[in-house]
């Protein structure tokens, strides 16, 4: 189904079941324990071999020796598998080639052997004899050093932006602000751990993994292993957290395929947790530089916004200023990205890679231009709001409810109880502030496929290789199916994950929700063709409600349709050129309140809101979760989360989660969530956005801009700990 005029008139408007907070149809599954991850499949194939991988112990440099023979020799030691006996090994779209490092190291950790062997503890202990000798060479670890020898970027839209006469407005410009910030390097931090099982039959090779992008896991599979994209299959049906670190290929997968290979067995692995941080991707650390120029009743007409991340040779910036060319009106404005050589591990997206670094910089840049001018916060976004482009003015936004976000939010949230004197409102040992910030992140559209059979017995099937990495993607698949052909929710049986299904757009980038749900809906208007056609009934104007069809006079039973045999309908929705007429993106507004202990510099999250404008909400109960979830994750970012970085041996010091922090519950308070009530015909029939990246866009920056206001002291470099704050507290009187 090509979609390429806005959405009239469907059956989802009927919002009998989307639309409605819906309990998750995994539930059950997931609390009893019994949803199957990767790992624990040993019933999907027997003789499952258990596979360890050896990360390199320098960053950059080769391997002199490695000798493996005291490991061949080992109790239970099946294969192990190097550079070496790995054969050649092709590139993928996304590096894969470097997932197996030899005789070459390009980062820490990268992984350079797997052993294999009858038990985890013998392919473990194996593993400790190897021995390896390395030749360092030097490389680049510290970003700020770096700096000044990073050059533009080239991909698509990493290029500099500029619109008016930036350098001459900001001269010009009665207020400005001009700051540096910093933004750590952060980790995905997911509970499951990248794993895979294995399988080869001839040359047929069969993975149960845990992967957001089964479509993209597949091409590069075949292309690493050269090996047609036909013989492999990838299954992916349960992911415990992705975050973005599941979006490509991973170790564990090559080495499980390379090791089933060797052993001539089935074999199963999993990244150790203190091999994770260094051995996948992360969120590069930032460097961002904002200016702002305002006149002095607050409207601003010169914005910059520069930003400084490095990656390995080949790899890509943090997009962060991608928000700032399009959130406020203005002028003149630049926006500029600096891409440096570094050789620590791979940088890649992390939940709203670009914006949630970005959001955190600009944000905050925009609280302290509004206090420059005297100005409530607020008001100041509301007065610098813009219906249209502001790089390309001729081009309207689909839709754009910031200005109702805010207002909605400060309303709810008490914000003109905020003392706008910074350091003043104590409650016993705290100093106490509220922050608010503004929240965007884009609506991106791509194609998604999905299969849709009715049996005799009137359940619905869909098939789709979306996948569901905790958002709730199962139910509102669901949701869209039994909207769509009259069905209750219990009729209606969901199948993710699994390349044997037809491709979907795969989870990532916010973007699953409404494409997925998109080629579901495309898929039923086709199975309801095929239905009508059956029946003798009119596909146009026939409804689908009750478990039955209705046209005119008549009226039939829906199973009637397969009582010869199951119908089946496959359609992938197809985007024409709206979005490039439209931006489309999603809004949002996050208010927070937060505590300082006058004497520690402890800081306590008190209360937090979110209002989001996201389109259709499709269902409001797992929509809430994930920018719960969001909202957590964005605390962890503004007051904890930093891989430290070894500056001089290059690599993340604290990689694993005793000291890697984030949010517990204990760190989270009450926290709220408002959809506004919205549908936008421009996104897709489904009239759907996504909530999954906007809930954390913006968080970090509302959090500092309370520590702001409860301390009187700006802290620029994230996170915000107390160690930075202590020096700088109010007198405690
Ligand atoms: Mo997302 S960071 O595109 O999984």
């Amino acid at each position: 189904m090509k979609f390429d005029k806005p959405a009239t008139t469907n059956p989802i408007d009927q919002g009998k079941i989307v639309g409605k907070p819906t309990d998750r149809i995994d539930g059950p599954l997931k609390t009893t324990g019994t949803a199957p991850y990767a790992y624990e499949r040993h019933d999907v194939v027997p003789d499952q071999a258990y596979g360890y991988i050896v990360g390199a112990g320098i960053a950059k440099g080769r391997i002199d020796l490695l000798d493996d023979s005291a490991a061949r020799k080992a109790p239970g030691v099946l294969a192990v598998v190097t550079a070496k006996n790995a054969g050649k090994l092709g590139k993928g779209n996304f590096n894969t080639a470097r997932l197996l490092g030899g005789p070459e190291i390009e980062h820490y950790h990268q992984a350079i052997a797997l052993v294999v062997a009858e038990t985890f503890e013998q392919a473990r202990a194996a593993a400790q004899t190897i021995r390896v000798d390395y030749v360092r060479s030097k490389g680049a670890y510290d970003l700020a050093r770096a700096k000044d020898s990073a050059v533009m970027p080239t991909g698509k839209n990493e290029k500099d932006t500029a619109v008016g006469d930036f350098a001459a407005a900001f001269e010009r410009a009665p207020v400005q602000f001009d700051a540096t910030y910093g933004t750590p390097d952060e980790s995905h931090a997911m509970m499951e751990p990248h794993a895979s099982i294995a399988a080869w039959d001839g040359d047929k090779l069969t993975v149960w993994t845990s992967n957001q992008m089964i479509a993209w896991g597949v091409g590069d599979m075949a292309a690493t292993l050269g090996i047609p994209k036909g013989n492999v299959r990838l299954i992916s049906p349960y992911i415990g957290g992705g975050f973005g670190g599941k979006l490509f290929l991973r170790a564990d997968v090559l080495l499980a395929a390379l090791g089933a290979r060797a052993a001539k067995r089935p074999v199963k692995v999993a990244l150790q947790r203190p091999l994770m941080i260094n051995n996948t991707t992360h969120r590069p650390a930032t460097i961002q530089r904002v200016r702002l120029g305002a006149t002095r009743d607050g409207k601003l007409t010169a914005i910059a916004h520069e930003s400084w991340s490095g990656d390995l040779p080949g790899g890509g910036p943090e997009v962060a200023v991608q928000q700032t060319r399009l959130l406020y009106a203005g002028e003149n404005r630049v926006t500029r990205l600096r891409l440096a050589t570094l050789d620590l591990p791979e940088g890649n997206a992390m939940r709203a890679p670009g914006e949630a670094p970005g959001l955190m910089v600009l944000e905050a840049a925009m609280d302290e231009m509004a206090e420059k001018l005297g100005i409530d916060p607020v008001e100041f976004r509301i007065l610098n709001d813009t219906q249209v482009d502001p790089e390309k003015p001729g081009r309207p936004f689909s839709q754009r409810r910031l200005v109702e976000c805010l207002r909605t939010g400060a309303e709810r949230f008490g914000w003109s109880k905020r003392n706008a004197a910074p350091g003043k409102v104590r409650d016993g040992r705290w100093l106490v502030g509220m922050g608010m910030a503004a929240a965007f992140r884009n609506n991106l559209l791509t194609k998604s496929g999905a299969r849709v059979r009715l049996g005799g017995n009137g359940i619905v099937t869909v098939e789709t290789d979306m996948t569901d990495i905790g958002t709730g993607t199962y139910t509102i698949i669901a949701q869209t199916a039994a909207e769509m052909m009259g069905v209750p929710l219990d009729r209606v049986v969901v199948r993710l994950g699994d390349s044997a299904f037809p491709v979907s757009a795969g989870s990532g980038g916010q973007w699953g929700a409404n494409n997925s749900t998109s080629g579901v809906y495309a898929a039923c208007v086709k199975l309801r063709e095929a239905v009508a056609q059956k029946l003798g009934l009119d596909a146009g104007t026939a409804e689908f409600a009750d478990g039955q069809v209705i046209a005119g006079e008549r009226r039939s039973a829906l199973a009637q349709a397969a009582k010869d045999g199951e119908l089946v309908a496959e359609d992938a929705i197809e985007y024409g050129e709206l979005d490039k007429r439209y931006q489309q993106s999603t809004f949002g507004a996050h208010f927070c309140e937060v505590g300082v202990d006058a004497h520690t510099g402890e800081i306590r999250v008190r209360r937090m809101l979110a209002v989001c404008a996201a389109g259709r909400i499709l269902n409001p109960k797992s929509a809430r979760s994930q920018v719960i979830g969001a909202m957590t994750m964005g605390v962890g970012a503004a007051l904890m989360e930093d891989l430290v970085v070894d500056k001089r041996l290059g690599f993340f010091v604290n990689h694993d989660l005793a000291s890697y922090e984030v949010p517990v519950h204990a760190d989270i308070p009450h926290q709220d969530v408002i959809f506004l009530d919205e549908t936008d015909p421009i996104s897709s029939p489904m009239k759907a956005k996504g909530v999954g990246e906007l809930g954390i866009c913006g968080v970090g920056a509302a959090v500092a801009n309370a520590v702001y206001n409860a301390t009187g002291f700006r802290v620029r470099h994230y996170p915000i700990t107390l160690d930075k704050l202590l020096d700088h507290l109010p007198t405690v009187g």
